[in-house]
């Protein structure tokens, strides 16, 4: 790994471092675990759970922001400029680690100008408060340099994962009709087939585009931040202002925008403090891609709230690249998720051996259930226990955690942070005991909760069906010390390999293949990913089942939807089973693919 000096202007170089399915599932009694780790290396920053928990209140955590008058606030001023003031003005605030393992660096200093710039050319462009400008780039420093200027200037970032296909990318800046996308030549391919199906979108912005292969309303990102300044207005907003948008599946329909506010950096700064632990000499890594959550709020605004220097990988995965980062960039806080753990895991002990993880003192995971074995295995080659922790897209900030200051209870979730109120309810949403199997809730008002599902009132209202608690879609169960334990979701949603992934989506895709007339998908537990896809499809007229039909099946789904939404597996049948209402049992399908009872079925239409 090279570091190389970043082409371009830099003033001062000093750095500072140089499963669950069925509908009723109350009053299952959960099975206690007490093995619990122990061992924390250093001084953690929430040092008293208890005490916190009791006393913490989010009015107070208030002060350790920056605001402007009036109450106003802005999410990229407290992620990047008020550090201009902190003394960590030269700070390296980004190290950037090209697909060919070149490093950039960048301080606080640099990204504030270059967001300045990047906010500048914007505004040159018409976009206003409250528009959509959506960032379609893998993770090179242009994302996160693009996702703090359109904060800044009170626009709506929308994030989207650079695996994503044509149908995927549609569905998004259709829904949130996006002004703008900021993507780079290769992920332009996809879009330029889609553009006369947007007629809300106006400019496409190219990082390292040709000029010459542009056309009209099209735009390198070098040409516009050439000339524009490095002075910006920071723009106050009402915390209530919509700071990013980002597009997450459910069980039914297409996804959903799930709309954030600049007042969620209070739960992004105070979460990353406490679960993070970042202290002002780490360099932490955070492995998830900004068009994923965890990427924009624990890759992006938490710790950059937090002033600490975030370490970024365009690669792809494999355990001895990885492995390369944390050695070579003296990782010490890593945040990462089961799947890549798993398969870390299967790699081999030898690999990390070749490798001095010596750096590391902290080790997090999240996104999928994390397996026991996962986190004795941690213990054995890192040294170190792997902290689970619980939240989703919805929930804007991590609510459930193994914090530093307590033992780790392997397979747990952990507890709720303060101020956060969690607990297991039946249907009615009456609060279950210890040891019950129930839905997993939490009291409204902690400070990153979902505002709204844009454009979605119904949609958004059906997480708040019982006054006085958020459903999150999940089932759990709490034991006798508080601890949350995973049992699986309460719906459909699919989640392989922690992406989550509605089975409308796939369906859709699937039957726009034209030998597909009907489909039907489900999660299928894989020892690796959690769950992988699995579609059951019935034949157009005329087709017949063969290998290589089911291969370009599958490349289609891959290709329109996204890298990791296609099915792994497709089984042909002769019909599927459905509802009176034409709707597809995907609960029996599951029942079929497990071998478990099934139920109910008088529901079903009559052959
Ligand atoms: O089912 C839960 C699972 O991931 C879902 C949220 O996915 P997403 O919105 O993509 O959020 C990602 C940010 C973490 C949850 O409803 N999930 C998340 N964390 C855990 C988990 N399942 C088990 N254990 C976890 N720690």
């Amino acid at each position: 790994m090279k570091l190389v000096e970043r082409p371009g202007k830099s003033k001062d170089k000093k750095d500072a471092h140089a499963k669950d399915e069925s509908s009723d599932v109350s009053g299952v009694v959960g099975r206690a675990n007490h093995e619990v780790i122990k061992k924390f290396p250093v001084d953690p920053n929430l040092k008293d759970y208890e005490r916190a928990y009791a006393s913490f209140d989010w009015d107070e955590a208030k002060k350790e922001l920056a605001w402007f008058a009036g109450g106003k606030i802005n999410a990229a001023f407290n992620a990047v400029d008020r550090h201009l003031h902190d003394g960590r003005r030269n700070k390296v605030a980004l190290y950037a680690i090209s697909a060919d393992n070149r490093v950039e660096k960048w301080t606080f200093q640099e990204i504030y100008e270059a967001s300045n710039r990047m906010g500048n050319a914007l505004k040159e462009l018409g976009v206003k408060k409250g528009d959509r400008v959506f960032v379609f780039l893998p993770r090179v420093p242009e994302l996160y340099i693009a996702t703090i200027a359109i904060a800044k200037i009170g626009a709506i970032a929308g994030p989207l994962f650079s695996a994503f296909g044509p149908d995927a990318l549609r569905d998004r800046l259709q829904d949130s009709e996006a002004k703008i996308i900021i993507t780079n030549p290769q992920l332009k391919t996809k879009l330029d087939g889609i553009r006369n199906e947007l007629p809300h979108l106006q400019y496409v912005i190219v990082v390292n585009g040709d000029k010459s292969q542009l056309k009209d309303r099209e735009f390198t990102y070098q040409e516009l931040v050439e000339h524009a300044s490095e002075k910006l207005h920071c723009e106050p907003m009402d915390p209530e202002d919509p700071l990013y948008l980002l597009y997450t599946s459910g069980t039914t329909g297409k996804p959903k925008g799930v709309v954030h506010v600049h007042n969620d950096i209070l739960g992004h700064h105070m979460t990353t403090k406490w679960v993070l632990d970042l202290k002002d000499d780490d360099i932490y890594w955070c492995t998830a891609d900004p068009g994923w959550v965890t990427g924009t709020v624990y890759g992006i605004f938490g710790p950059w709230s937090n002033g600490t220097s975030v370490v970024t990988y365009e690669g792809r995965f494999d355990a001895d690249s990885w492995y390369e980062v944390i050695d070579k960039m003296k990782v010490t806080v890593w945040y990462t998720a089961p799947t890549a753990l798993r398969m870390l895991m299967k790699a081999g002990d030898e690999v990390v051996y070749r490798h001095s993880l010596a750096s590391l003192r902290y080790i997090l995971s999240v996104g999928e259930p994390l397996n026991p074995e996962v986190v004795r295995w941690g213990m054995k080659v890192f040294g170190l226990p792997i902290h689970d922790n619980w939240w989703q897209t919805e929930t804007g900030m991590q609510l459930i955690a193994n914090l530093p200051c307590m033992p780790v209870k392997p397979g747990s979730m952990g507890r709720p942070l303060p101020g956060v109120y969690a607990a297991v309810v039946d249907d009615a949403g009456e609060e279950l005991g210890a040891g019950q199997l129930g839905r997993l809730v939490v009291k409204p008002g902690w400070p990153a909760m979902l505002r709204t599902i844009w454009r979605n009132k119904e949609r958004f209202d059906e997480y708040f069906r019982i006054p006085g608690w958020y459903f999150s879609g999940d089932n759990a169960w709490r034991d006798e010390d508080g601890y949350f334990w995973f049992v699986g979701r309460a719906d459909d949603v699919i989640n392989t390999a922690g992406h989550r992934v509605g089975p409308f989506e796939v369906e859709s895709a699937l039957v726009e293949h034209e030998a597909v007339a009907e489909a039907g998908v489900i999660g299928k537990p894989d020892k690796e990913r959690g769950e992988i896809i699995k579609a059951f499809i019935v034949l157009a007229n005329g087709y017949k089942a063969s290998d290589e039909l089911l291969e370009d099946i599958r490349e289609h789904t891959k290709r329109q939807l996204a890298a990791h939404a296609y099915p792994r597996e497709i089984e042909v049948k002769d019909n599927l089973p459905k509802t009176r209402s034409g709707k597809i049992m995907r609960r029996l399908l599951k029942a079929w693919e497990l071998g478990l009872p099934t139920g109910d079925t008088s529901s079903l239409e009559d052959d």
